[in-house]
Parts: structure tokens; C-alpha cells; sequence
């Protein structure tokens, strides 16, 4: 197990650039709305900066009396020489009506963006989900299920965050310091000037606190990442850690890694905090410039330079234009890493499933049953020869037996048949088709699997035997759950065929989760049926239902048996002994005993036991009846 719960990767992504490119994609078919925002955008800035100069002017205007003439504007709403009382009253209305409509239009924009981001979102979750279905099983055999569950949910909503709420903030904050620089120059720009002393120092404090606080946040996100994947294990183990009495141990570990996630969180969390008051302090020296220039500029010159309004206005203006600085630095962090997300996204987009169906594969035609392995080897790594040189055939209706020990590369034939993997040399044909040109689906729509160990989904009963056949109706479920022999147990449960499984069908008995893993493949009456030790690791009573329910099931059907049971095994028409990915012997039961080579030794070892438990002699169609069936 590993880094599952690491979400955000680190650094700044490689090519970024591209990244954010595809990205805009997804915003493509927004364009109208989008430009709708920008609009809305502007109008808010614009009520934004009307404010500090609504101030100046009543300053200027009506709590001190300037020489200069009313701004036209004023004079067309209220003359050119009214009451100060009116014009401070105006002015003020103006101020508030600002601050509301810049508040409204804030709310529309976000609710405008924010329901574009979560289309956006739903459609990346869509993607990733399908192309998880896509992937073949090469790509699960690499990569850790809690690490694409992060991509799929974390680094999702990364980047709905900073591409919805965060772009609002971009724009909205380029916007206002261009804003603010303009207005201050227009209304004067030696002030202006001077007061934008401070902003290189500050930028140089910006530009180290945040490096260093980016990189604190970064040993946050690792810390977290060992937390969650500690976490993750000790709940997947969790029958260990009981079984063993390590409680105490594993919650020491628990408590050492989030000790280390704890101080990280401090040391990161006191150096963003001692940042706001830098700003507030560079924020200060900004406005003691401006006033302590300001009154130099009134008292120092005859007429003065400069009114007390605009020094109020730009007093305003500083503050206005230091917060979006300090924002903007901050998004541009959250941008890296939604970057570094969706690098992660569209790598996991990119990869192309290695068994795909070919341009000219074709649906195969109802399956007869004819089954063929050609000289076929095959690998999952590099390294190790899993299968070497298979070659053998089934006719329609038969049924094959493959033994050999554990590793030997039995499931592994059987994937193949199924074209779970693609194989290295030779080839897998069904009815004269290699199954490398026919569409998949149309293969494993026809192939039957009860496994050793059969998955579950949380859900009923009856939704869980209809997996195998979704159009079947409830009689056809429970008919087939009858052939099964699984409908006495399935009427013991609580409720029955509407009983609730819960996640891998926990509350079933391993046996009791085979015999519906049976009903789902009766229910789907596949031409071809693969059982891979279905019964290994169940009780003899439950064992003895399955193996009456299988015989029903391999009856007239081509079928390939992984199995340790004798009587399945014995019935064979063929059986294929498999020793290191290779057939080391094959033909039917008394003439491999006789050969006395490996199918002997496994058939002294294993299989005698329980042909002594076993009725003497019983074969599989003839096993005692139990009297629930
Ligand atoms: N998904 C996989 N990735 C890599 N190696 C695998 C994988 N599945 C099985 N193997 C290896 O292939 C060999 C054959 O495995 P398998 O077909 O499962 O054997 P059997 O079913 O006979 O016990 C074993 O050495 C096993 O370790
Ligand atoms: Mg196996």
C-alpha cells in the first residue's frame, strides 16, 4: 500500500503550459457565459473603484469647499450649486449603492461560474470513471486503487476550485490593480507615484514568504498523504492488527506520522499567518506616504498640488490595491498544484488500454464452443515467462480440467480465453477467431466466470444474481438461483431475494457468496463457462450444494475447471497438468495416474483425502442430494 492519500502533486508541473491549454478546452463550449462573467467582471471593478472617488468628491465638494467646479456628472444630476447637506447626501447614496451593487453582481458571477465548473467537473469525473472501465487489467496490476481514487475525486475538485472561484478572483484582481493604477493617475499622478514606492519592498517580502510558505504547505500535503495511506492500511488490515493484538502498535505509528503532519501544519500555518500582518504593515507605510507626501504636496505648494479628498481617495486606493497583490500570489500557488492535478488527470486520460479492440474487429457470432490454444506464451512483466508454449484444444461440449500447483499459470489461461491480457506469441481462437479481432464485448457477453473468490456489489440480492443477465426478470433470477441451488439459503436470509449485501458482500459466508456467483452465471447461460476453483476454501456441506449446482451448470456446455475436486476433475474430458507455465501432462484421469508423473503425486497428496471422505466411488452427477435442494 502506499501514497493513496497524496493528492496534490508537487512542484510546479513540467508542462504546465499545456496543462492549463487543455484545460481551456473544457471551457470551450462556455464561451457566451463566460464572456457574460467578464462583463459583470468589469461592471464590479468599475463600482469598485467609483468608490474612493465618490469620497474625494465629497470631501472636496461638500465637508470642505475647493475652489473647483463640480465634476459635470454631479451637475447634471444635482445643478451646478447645491446644498452641501444634498451633495453630501448624494454622494453617500452613491457610495452605498456601489457597495450593494458590487456585492449583487459578486453573487452573479459566482453563481454563473461556480454551475459551469461543476458541469466541468461532472464531465472530467465521467471521463476518468469511463476510462477506468477502459483500462485493461495490465494497467490495475500497476497502480494502486487509492492513488486513482485521489485523481478521480481530489484532483478534480482542485481544479474546480481554482478554474472556477479562483479565475473569478484572477480577473477580478488584475482587473482592480490596473483599475486602481489608472484612477490614481488620473487623479494625480505625482501622489501616485510616490506612493507606489513601497511596492517593490513589497513584492520582494511577497515573493520569499511565499516560496517559503509553499514549501511548508508541501511537507503538509506529504504528512497528510502518510496519515491517510496509514490510515487506509490499518483499515484494510484490520482483521490482522486484531488477529495479532498490534493495536497499540499500529496506533503508536498512527500517532508518530500524524505528530509529524501536526508539526508541519504549525510551522506552515505560523509563517502564512505572519504574513497578513507584513502586508498590513507595508499597507500602513503606503498610507503614510500618502498622506505625509499629500500634506507636503497641499501645505508645501500655493495653490496646492493636490486636494484633502484625493488624499483620502488614495488612502482608500492603497489598500485596494495591495489586497489583490497578496491574492493573486496566493492563487497563483493554488494554480500550480490544480496544474499538477490535471497533469495527473490527462496522463491517466491518455493512456491507451492495452487490449483494445482492433479498427476491423468484429462482433463474434453466437459461440459454438471451439476452443484452441496455439503455441501461446505470455508474460505480465518483462522478467518472468508466465506461460510457455500452450497448446491444447476443447471441442464444443467438452469440459477441461486444469491442476497443477499453486503459480503454475492456470487462472492465467483462463484470463487469456477472456482476453483479459493479450499474449505474447501464439494465439487464443474461439470457433476459428482469434480472439485479438473480435470486439471483447461480444466475447465475454458469451463467457461464463465463477472465481475463486467472487465480488459482490453493495445492493440486493436479486440486483446481484441479475448482473449476470440485466434484462432477466425477477422469476428468471430466481429460477436460476433454484438451478443454483441457492434459493433455500437465499430465503433464509432476511429479506430474502431483497436483502442487502453489504461492500464485497461482507455478510455472506464465503460459500454462500460462490453459490449466488453460480446463479449469476446460470442466470447468464454463457456458451462458454470458466470456473477457477470455485469451490476451493468452502465448507463440505455448501461444497456439496455447488458442486450439484455446477453440474447442472457444465451439462452440454464447453467449459474450462480449475478445480481440486476430484469428481469434477474425473469427469473431464481432457485434463491439462500444469507445472510452471508449462503442460507437463495431459489425457484423462486413469491414464495420468498411470503415467505416475505429477498428476499422480497431486492426485496422492491432494485429491485421495477426499475421495476417502467423499462416498466411495460417488461421482459428481451422482452426489447425495442435501435436503434443502
Ligand atoms: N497480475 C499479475 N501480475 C504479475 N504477475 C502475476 C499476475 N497474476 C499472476 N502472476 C504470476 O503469474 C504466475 C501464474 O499465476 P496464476 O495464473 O495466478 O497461477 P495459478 O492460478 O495457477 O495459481 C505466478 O507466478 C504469479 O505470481
Ligand atoms: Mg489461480
Amino acid at each position: 500500500m502506499g501514497h493513496g492519500g497524496i493528492s496534490m502533486a508537487e512542484g510546479k508541473p513540467k508542462s504546465a503550459g499545456q496543462a492549463f491549454k487543455r484545460l481551456l478546452v473544457y471551457f470551450e463550449p462556455y464561451k457566451k457565459r463566460l464572456l457574460l462573467i467578464l462583463v459583470v467582471l468589469i461592471v464590479a471593478v468599475l463600482g469598485d473603484l467609483a468608490g474612493p472617488y465618490l469620497i474625494a468628491v465629497a470631501v472636496d465638494h461638500f465637508i470642505t469647499v475647493g475652489a473647483q467646479p463640480l465634476p459635470a456628472w454631479l451637475q447634471l444630476l444635482i445643478g451646478s450649486s447645491p446644498s452641501r447637506g444634498l451633495g453630501l447626501g448624494v454622494t453617500m447614496g452613491l457610495l452605498a449603492l456601489t457597495y450593494a451593487l458590487g456585492w449583487f453582481l459578486s453573487v452573479i458571477m459566482y453563481r454563473l461560474m461556480i454551475r459551469m465548473t461543476q458541469k466541468v467537473l461532472l464531465l472530467m469525473r465521467m471521463q476518468i470513471f469511463q476510462k477506468l472501465q477502459q483500462l485493461s487489467l495490465s494497467y490495475y496490476d500497476q497502480h494502486e486503487a487509492g492513488d486513482l481514487m485521489s485523481r478521480l475525486v481530489n484532483d478534480t475538485q482542485v481544479i474546480a476550485d481554482v478554474f472556477g472561484p479562483g479565475i473569478v478572483q484572477i480577473l477580478r484582481g488584475s482587473l482592480t490593480i490596473v483599475g486602481v493604477f489608472i484612477s490614481m493617475m488620473l487623479l494625480n499622478w505625482r501622489l501616485s507615484l510616490v506612493s507606489f514606492v513601497v511596492l517593490p519592498v513589497f513584492i520582494v517580502f511577497a515573493v520569499i514568504f511565499t516560496k517559503r510558505v509553499r514549501s511548508a504547505f508541501r511537507v503538509t500535503r506529504k504528512t497528510i498523504g502518510e496519515v491517510s495511506a496509514n490510515l487506509q492500511e490499518n483499515i484494510a488490515g484490520v482483521r490482522e492488527v486484531q488477529a495479532f493484538a498490534r493495536e497499540g502498535e499500529t496506533l503508536k505509528e498512527f500517532r508518530e506520522t500524524n505528530l509529524r503532519n501536526r508539526d508541519a501544519n504549525v510551522t506552515a500555518q505560523t509563517l502564512s499567518a505572519a504574513f497578513g500582518p507584513i502586508l498590513g504593515v507595508l499597507t500602513t507605510v503606503g498610507i503614510i506616504i500618502v498622506i505625509g507626501y499629500g500634506g507636503y504636496l497641499i501645505l508645501g505648494f500655493n495653490p496646492p498640488l493636490v486636494s484633502v479628498g484625493i488624499i483620502v481617495a488614495f488612502t482608500n486606493y492603497v489598500r485596494r490595491f495591495y489586497d489583490p497583490i497578496n491574492q493573486l500570489l496566493q492563487l497563483y500557488n493554488q494554480l500550480q498544484s490544480a496544474l499538477a492535478g490535471a497533469e495527473r488527470l490527462f496522463e491517466l486520460l491518455d493512456t491507451q488500454p492495452e487490449v483494445a479492440d482492433a479498427p476491423d474487429a468484429v462482433d463474434i457470432p453466437p459461440i459454438v464452443g471451439d476452443i484452441v490454444y496455439d503455441h501461446v506464451t505470455f508474460r505480465y512483466t518483462e522478467k518472468e515467462l508466465v506461460l510457455d508454449d500452450i497448446s491444447f484444444a476443447i471441442k464444443p461440449g467438452q469440459t477441461v480440467a486444469i491442476v497443477g500447483p499453486t503459480g503454475a499459470g492456470k487462472t492465467t489461461i483462463v484470463a487469456l480465453l477472456q482476453r483479459m491480457y493479450d499474449v505474447q506469441s501464439g494465439a487464443v481462437l474461439v470457433d476459428g477467431h482469434d480472439v485479438r479481432h473480435i470486439h471483447a464485448k461480444s466475447l465475454r457477453d458469451q463467457i461464463g466466470v465463477v472465481p475463486q473468490d467472487t465480488y459482490l456489489f453493495t445492493g440486493t440480492v436479486m440486483e446481484n444474481i441479475r448482473y449476470g443477465r440485466l434484462e432477466a426478470s425477477d422469476e428468471e433470477v430466481i429460477a436460476a438461483a433454484k438451478l443454483a441451488n441457492a434459493h433455500a439459503l437465499i430465503e433464509r436470509l432476511p429479506d430474502g431475494y431483497q436483502t442487502m449485501l453489504g461492500e464485497r458482500g461482507a455478510t455472506l459466508s464465503h460459500g454462500n457468496r460462490q453459490l449466488l456467483a453460480i446463479s449469476r452465471a446460470v442466470l447468464k447461460d454463457p456458451a462458454v463457462l470458466i470456473l477457477d476453483e470455485a469451490t476451493s476454501s468452502v465448507d463440505t456441506r455448501t461444497e456439496l450444494l455447488i458442486q450439484k449446482a455446477l453440474n447442472n451448470l457444465l451439462h452440454k456446455r464447453t467449459s474450462v475447471v480449475i478445480a481440486h475436486r476430484l469428481s469434477t476433475i474425473r469427469n473431464a474430458d481432457n485434463i491439462l497438468v500444469i507445472d510452471k507455465g508449462k503442460i507437463v501432462e495431459q489425457g484423462k484421469h486413469n491414464e495420468l495416474l498411470a503415467k505416475e508423473g505429477l498428476y499422480y503425486s497431486l492426485y496422492m497428496s491432494q485429491f485421495r483425502r477426499q475421495e476417502e471422505t467423499e462416498a466411495p466411488g460417488t461421482l459428481s452427477g451422482a452426489l447425495p442430494a442435501p435436503a434443502t435442494s
